[in-house]
């Protein structure tokens, strides 16, 4: 088996490269990744080690280099998770967000379309569905819920799953879509909540968190994800889309205070700033479809994750440290001053 990965030097995307190869050993695995800020070769170090791994430094959004790229290799299946993944950068600035969310998966559908590749996999989004009133504890999202797109970033998303649907409907491209909620785990970039109340906590930094820090989110661990993933594209039916849920729904709030506790860091590194604009209130997955057609459920409840993810961080200081200090500090900079 042969697969193309991109967006594999980001955060989920290297740990299912590292689920992958631990799982079949066997499979031929092509990263393609552009190495954005968000993008790091350190994360892939252990996995360049393999013989059938194959890192190609390039852009989803360059024709050309990826129509080379499939001409050189058979690939069979194509998962793409290349994308500019921040909200807050998209609310920043949102061109580079449309070029590679939406034309970047256009370049890699024709491709995969001309060289007849068996599965085309689309890794999105539960922003997709907009957000959910708090108030209505009772309310999930589901796959037929309708698209209802709150920043840039999430409408990027959403129009790289009509053009896959598109795909399927008018080529037959066996297309899927799977739509997550947060991941959290190894390896995320330290601008996402999680990771950015750890590091800035163990440095004694204010952490920020928006508005009153009610919104909710529902936590996924990225291994969990990736189990999902696998079963999806080992699966027969295409033209299919399917919700992952952590079934993990906490506030903001209750996030950074269990991170601090855990740390033995005091309450007092909270500051409460300006909310995002267009903040989503809650998200809250549904994923009966994965759970009864693929036997697929979270195995990793919070509580376990969250203490793995904090060791992880603890042991891995050097990867985040390096983030931290280089260019990241100007955006932090930029896009904390004046809130
Ligand atoms: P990330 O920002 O950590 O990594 C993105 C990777 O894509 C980086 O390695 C970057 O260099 C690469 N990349 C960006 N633009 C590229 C381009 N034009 N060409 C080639 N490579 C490019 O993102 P992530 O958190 O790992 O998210 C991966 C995917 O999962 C994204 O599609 C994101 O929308 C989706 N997603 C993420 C979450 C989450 O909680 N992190 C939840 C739901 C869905
Ligand atoms: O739901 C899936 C999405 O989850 C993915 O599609 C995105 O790629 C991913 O970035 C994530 O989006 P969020 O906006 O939910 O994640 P983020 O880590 O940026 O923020 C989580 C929550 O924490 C959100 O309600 C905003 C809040 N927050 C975030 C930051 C960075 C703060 O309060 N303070 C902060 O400094």
């Amino acid at each position: 088996m042969k697969l193309l990965i991109t967006g594999g030097a980001g955060f989920i995307g290297s740990n299912f490269i590292y689920y992958m190869q631990t799982k079949y050993p066997e499979y031929e695995i092509v990263c393609l990744d552009s190495l954005t800020y968000a993008g790091n070769l350190t994360t892939l170090s252990d996995a360049i080690k393999k013989e059938n791994f194959t890192f190609v430094k390039g852009d989803i959004t360059d024709k050309t280099l990826v129509n080379e790229l499939f001409e050189k290799n058979s690939f069979e299946i194509v998962i793409n998770f290349a994308a500019e993944s921040h909200v807050d950068r998209s609310i920043e600035d949102s061109g580079i967000f449309l070029m590679t969310n939406i034309i970047g998966t256009q370049v890699l559908l024709d491709a995969a379309r001309k060289y007849n590749i068996r599965r085309f996999h689309q890794v999105s989004t539960d922003e997709v569905y907009g957000d959910l009133p708090l108030e209505r504890k009772d309310l999930f999202f589901t796959e037929d819920t309708p698209i209802k797109t709150s920043s840039p970033y999430a409408a990027s998303k959403a129009s790289a799953d009509l053009l896959a649907m598109a795909y399927y409907r008018t080529y037959k491209l066996p297309i899927t879509i799977s739509r997550c909620s947060n991941n959290y785990g190894p390896f995320q970039f330290p601008e996402k909540l999680i990771p950015l109340v750890i590091s800035r906590a163990l440095a004694d930094e204010k952490i920020p968190v928006y508005g009153k820090g009610e919104n909710i989110r529902d936590w996924l661990y990225v291994e969990d994800h990736c189990e999902a993933i696998d079963l999806i594209i080992h699966h027969d039916v295409v033209g299919e889309v399917y919700n992952i849920g952590g079934h993990n729904e906490l506030a903001n709030i209750d996030v950074v205070k269990g991170i601090l506790k855990s740390l033995s860091k005091p309450e007092n590194l909270i500051s409460f700033v300006a909310d995002r604009l267009g903040h989503d209130m809650r998200y809250a997955i549904d994923s009966t479809k994965i759970s009864s057609r693929l036997g697929w459920l979270p195995t990793t409840s919070f509580d376990e994750g969250i203490q793995r993810t904090i060791e992880w961080y603890l042991n891995n200081r050097t990867w985040w440290n390096d983030i931290v200090s280089g260019e990241y500090k100007t955006y932090f900079e930029k896009m904390y001053s004046e809130r």
